[in-house]
């Protein structure tokens, strides 16, 4: 159940807080699209007497990546085919990608789509005249699944009025789940191997954000559904401007971090998203693009993506860099080289592209143009709005700056990193994208510690399913997940730490801080501690500098991550002296663990794949351009805890879709 708002300022931490066990046979971890997908599907498939539970840190209506609403479904497959998804899918993310998992979700992802709409969500429609009917106007075409036509920016894109996107989807999880099924502002800090069951999930610990409370919660499976990581690199946005992100700034990692620290499997954690966005509001481009036509100029107001030196660049990329539509990072490439040739910044042509559109239309169907343009911000990224509000911006006045952002993980956008997961237990999905669980059955999205499943950002190999598509994955490993709790009927779970030993270590920063607070009058000044907002520094210091942020456009080598390693080590050694006075400040702490973990990995994974597979996301200038011969491959990795290593390794790439 949720906890009402905090009052005024935080609330005191104390060195013993309370302990509540739980025991369930289901745990979700986080509230966003994808566990929201899971809430919303479970129960239809649970039998009689079998329990489930739903932890966030945040207050579901508005967790997680949508929080701020939404202006487009970025993936409705519609009237094209899932084949024909995975080959963008394909395409965009350079060719090393799942294809079981893409076409598996390209089969369930419109459906999703059909529940948001039925759920009251406003999706913009064309009428018999091809118009656009915005807003509850487009009811009266009827629904996308009665056969009425979405307005469609891109191929795969459909625009919504999504303001309220995550209210909707919250509201339909929580009536399915039931709210004594779900604890808001709980942080889960770590999970909890089997005690006698080797490589078995048994449980989670958190801690209440809004009360001095440690929750234990026993489970036979799990689902970690927390999101991608932002914060983790130094943001382009400091001073006045600290504290944007493109991100939403309450995902730390924490589904890598969960994962990996128990031994499950990653994949491609060298992926990343950087994303080019309007500069210092973030405000998204995919419409300005694809559905007002917008070119992007360099400093000397040229179509520098139309230049032959461009044509050029991208030919060293084929046949990803040659295809009809550009990959992302390629888009980010070139970008990055006009502006390192001194012929930045790069800018959002909104006056031509308004102007063109505004040739064929009436006076007020320019005005609704023009409030289009200011709704795409409206609906997920406001701040944005603010900003050409400060700036005197009216885009069809003056034009915008667009700007590579710092880079964010994440698997469901239009990056790829997370753990490798079962494929669907299908014919044509070859076996080595099948994890066979200890009794020998594949448990689709399950990764490679038994009972452990993710969706959304936490599957790896397989972006481009945004919003829609970590709904869809949601609900379909949430009958995997019942399939295992089934199965596993018989199986008690014991934890194989006990309740003393977690609450010690869930709160010991509370203790590090109790301890010594007295020794400085200033609170955040203590040579005994350090507060997570300096280690969060730390961090942002060293990735940007060594670990290929905007420091250096993006570039690392070998002896840079050498150093970001050695930082990494240290820092990790550091967080037994987080402090937190109180409870706020506690979760925070734990989000710094959870972001240097992730952190590592990503790195590690740069390290070990030895060619620079996403210019424009990342360079890694001792291994410039592709080598296909030696990397066409997965790059994995897996956490011993016991001996303390890492292992890093290449899993096979085999090509289904022709
Ligand atoms: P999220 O939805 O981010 O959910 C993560 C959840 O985990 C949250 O509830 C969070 O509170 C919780 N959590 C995190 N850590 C913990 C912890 N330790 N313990 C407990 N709970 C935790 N998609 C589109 O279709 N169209 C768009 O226009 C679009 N625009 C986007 C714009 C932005 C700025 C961003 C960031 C994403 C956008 N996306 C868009 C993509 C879409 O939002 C994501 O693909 C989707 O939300 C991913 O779902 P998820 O469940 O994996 O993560
Ligand atoms: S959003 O999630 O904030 O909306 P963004 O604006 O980057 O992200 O992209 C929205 C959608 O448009 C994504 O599906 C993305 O792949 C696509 N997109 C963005 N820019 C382009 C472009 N120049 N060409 C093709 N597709 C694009």
């Amino acid at each position: 159940m949720a906890l009402p708002n905090k009052p005024m300022g935080e609330t005191k931490a104390v060195r013993d807080p309370a302990v509540e066990e739980r025991e369930v046979d289901i745990l979700i971890v986080g509230g966003g699209m994808a566990a929201c997908g899971t809430a919303f599907e479970i129960k239809k498939w649970m039998p009689e007497g079998m329990k489930v539970l739903l932890v966030d840190k945040a207050a579901m209506e508005r967790s997680g990546a949508v929080a701020q609403g939404l202006s487009a479904i970025n993936t409705y497959v519609g009237e094209n085919g899932p084949d024909d998804y995975v080959k963008m899918v394909r395409n965009d993310l350079m060719g090393i990608v799942r294809e079981d998992l893409i076409f598996d979700l390209g089969c369930h992802v419109d459906d999703s789509v059909h529940l948001f709409e039925e759920w009251g969500l406003p999706i913009w429609k064309k009428d018999e005249q091809g118009k656009t009917l915005d807003g509850n106007k487009g009811k009266k075409m009827g629904t996308l699944k009665s056969g009425a036509k979405p307005v469609r920016t891109g191929k795969w894109q459909i625009m919504i009025n999504g303001e309220s996107y995550k209210r909707i989807v919250a509201e339909a999880a929580k009536k399915a789940l039931g709210t004594d099924n779900i604890l808001e502002r709980v942080f889960i800090v770590e999970l909890i191997l089997d005690a006698n069951v080797p490589n078995q999930i048994a449980g989670a610990v958190g801690i209440s954000t809004r009360e001095n409370k440690v929750y234990i919660i026993k489970c036979k499976t799990c689902m970690i559904a927390c999101g991608g990581a932002v914060n983790i690199y130094q943001p382009r946005s400091v001073g006045e401007g600290k504290g944007r992100a493109w991100y939403p700034v309450w995902n730390a990692g924490s589904t890598y971090t969960l994962g990996m620290k128990i031994g499950a499997e990653l994949s491609m954690m060298e992926n990343r998203f950087t994303p080019a966005r309007f500069k210092d509001g973030y405000g998204p481009v995919g419409a300005w693009y694809l559905l007002f036509k917008a070119k992007s100029l360099n400093g000397l107001m040229e179509n520098y993506a139309a230049s032959d030196v461009a044509k050029k660049e991208l030919e060293k990329y084929a046949p990803y860099g040659t295809a009809a539509v550009t990959p992302t990072c390629l888009r980010n490439h070139l970008m990055l080289f006009e502006m390192k040739e001194g012929r930045g910044p790069i800018i959002m042509d909104t006056v031509t592209a308004l102007a063109n559109l505004a040739k064929t239309m009436d006076k007020k169907e320019l005005k609704h143009l023009e409030s289009e343009a200011w709704e795409d911000f409206l609906d997920m990224t406001c701040g944005q709005a603010n900003l050409w509000c400060a700036t005197n911006t009216e885009p069809e006045k003056k034009n915008s700056e667009i700007m590579p952002t710092e880079p964010y993980l994440l698997g469901s956008h239009s990056g790829c990193c997370g753990f490798w997961v079962s494929g669907p237990d299908l014919d044509w999905v070859p076996d080595s994208y099948k994890i066979k669980a200890d009794n020998g059955k594949v448990y689709n999205r399950m990764t490679t510690v038994n009972g452990l499943f993710t969706s959304g950002d936490g599957v790896g190999c397989s972006g481009h399913k945004f919003s829609s598509g970590s709904h869809a994955e949601g609900r379909m490993a949430a009958k995997s997940m019942v399939r295992y709790a089934k199965d596993h009927a018989d199986y008690k779970p014991a934890l194989s730490k006990s309740n003393q030993e977690l609450v010690d270590l869930v709160y010991k920063p509370v203790r590090v801080f109790l301890d010594n607070c007295n020794y400085t009058t200033a609170v955040d000044i203590n040579p005994n501690y350090i507060k997570p907002s300096g280690m969060t520094m730390r961090l942002m210091k060293a990735t940007n500098e060594y670990g290929a942020g905007t420091a250096t456009y993006y570039m690392t080598s070998s002896k840079n991550l050498e150093i970001a390693m050695e930082l990494l080590q240290t820092m990790r050694e550091d967080c037994e002296k987080l402090a937190a006075g109180d409870l706020h400040e506690l979760m925070r702490c734990w989000e710094i663990y959870h972001r240097i973990w992730t952190v590592e990995a990503h790195l590690r994974h740069i390290q070990f794949r030895k060619e620079t597979r996403y210019p424009g996301f990342y360079y890694q200038c001792d291994y410039p351009g592709q080598d296909d011969k030696n990397w066409f491959c997965f790059t994995n990795s897996k956490y011993d805890a016991k001996a303390g290593k890492w292992d890093t390794f290449k899993r096979d790439y085999i090509k289904i879709i022709p």
